[in-house]
């Protein structure tokens, strides 16, 4: 791996990112360009959720406060008060894309969709408008139905095969893929279908998952074979599959089950901090394990997958560079603001340092 103890690549462009609001957005806005990230497409899920484009500005003003330097792309979580004419809005004021978060499945997705096809006049103005539709790749679990973590996202796909062909022009990104099988059906659509792919996904499986909160988010992990193929994919030169981070931060309470101890963990993996030198980490890792081939991963592919491909999807510009160094960081236990802390993936190990 002698050859990759420094490296020099465009700064990354982190296509699903969570960056809260209040006190959590202060302590993480400031972690992006750490992480050697420069663009960053911002998800809706605040509490209430972002369904209007005003909030949406508002929201982009208070992260610029923070930092002027981002170029942060946002959304609309996607609900009822979204309608035709406020795609319209959203075009206009510079809006990228609409998320749909099933109902029930993470993270302030009570007030998800249920039924996609009430939704097919927004679904048709996005297109019409060249905006992007993000999708939560997850089948809820109905009661009496054997929907479970392990098969949502293979039971989400023909959903997302429906509305590929009904939308053909509609740009689609299956968020946060994490099975064999999605890589193969996003692989198999149109070109404006894409899917990204996480860094701790390029770590984890489900195994990992098991008995560390910290490792927990939605989707979970799978299995070593679905890793596998999220590796293949990532080093794969296909524009198809590029980088989004999904980093989640919740307070560390929240993710050790709750300040009572009686709740449940909530989903979420911070890792903004240290963005592209975990996914180096893992290809690295994957390396060692015979799980691709050194080879395969070259210097474009890697700045395809980190960079150039999401801006191609995305249509945005590219910005500054990255230096980054083998060994040369060490992550953090914890990320501490006063009383708010956030546990980052991996802490405490050595990565990749990153000079801009
Ligand atoms: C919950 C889950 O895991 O699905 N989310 C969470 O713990 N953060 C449920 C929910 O919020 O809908
Ligand atoms: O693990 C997750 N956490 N998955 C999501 O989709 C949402 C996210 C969050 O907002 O915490
Ligand atoms: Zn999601
Ligand atoms: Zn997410």
């Amino acid at each position: 791996l002698d050859r990759f103890n420094n490296l020099e690549l465009p700064a990354a462009a982190d296509l699903h990112v969570h960056l809260r609001d209040g006190p959590m957005m202060k302590l993480v806005v400031p972690t992006i360009r750490k992480g050697g990230v420069d663009t960053v497409f911002v998800m809706p899920n605040l509490v209430p959720p972002i369904t209007t484009v005003s909030a949406a500005l508002e929201y982009k003003q208070r992260l610029q406060q923070l930092d002027h330097s981002v170029n942060y792309l946002m959304s609309l979580y996607l609900h009822p008060d979204v309608t035709p004419a406020t795609i319209i809005e959203a075009k206009k004021a510079g809006i990228t894309g609409v998320k749909s978060y099933p109902a029930g499945v993470t993270t302030n997705s009570a007030s998800g969709v249920v039924d996609y096809e009430a939704f097919y006049p927004v679904f048709a103005e996005m297109e019409r408008q060249d905006m992007v539709l993000n999708l939560h790749g997850e089948a809820p679990s109905v009661p009496g139905s054997d929907v479970t973590v392990l098969n949502a996202e293979e039971r989400f796909l023909p959903t997302l095969l429906v509305l590929h062909q009904r939308f053909p022009d509609l740009r689609i990104i299956l968020e946060h893929c994490t099975t064999a099988k999605a890589v193969s059906m996003v692989s198999q659509c149109g070109p404006t279908v894409a899917a990204t792919i996480t860094a701790h996904h390029l770590h984890l499986t489900v195994d990992d998952v098991v008995g560390d909160s910290f490792n927990f988010c939605k989707p979970v992990a799978k299995t070593p074979g679905d890793r596998s193929a999220l590796l293949q994919a990532a080093i794969s030169g296909n524009p198809k599959f590029f980088f989004g981070t999904d980093s989640a931060p919740h307070p560390a309470v929240a993710k050790r089950g709750g300040s009572t101890g009686q709740s449940k963990a909530a989903a979420g993996i911070f890792t903004q901090p240290f963005a592209v030198p975990l996914v180096l980490d893992a290809l690295e890792k994957a390396i060692v394990k015979g799980e691709i081939k050194e080879d395969d991963v070259t210097e474009a592919n890697l700045r395809g997958f980190l960079s150039d491909f999401g801006r191609a999807f995305y249509k945005v510009p590219e910005g500054g560079r990255i230096m980054l160094q083998r060994g040369e960081a060490k992550i953090a236990d914890v990320f501490a603001d006063g009383e708010l802390e956030v546990v980052p993936f991996r802490r405490g190990e050595a990565t990749w340092g990153i000079k801009w």
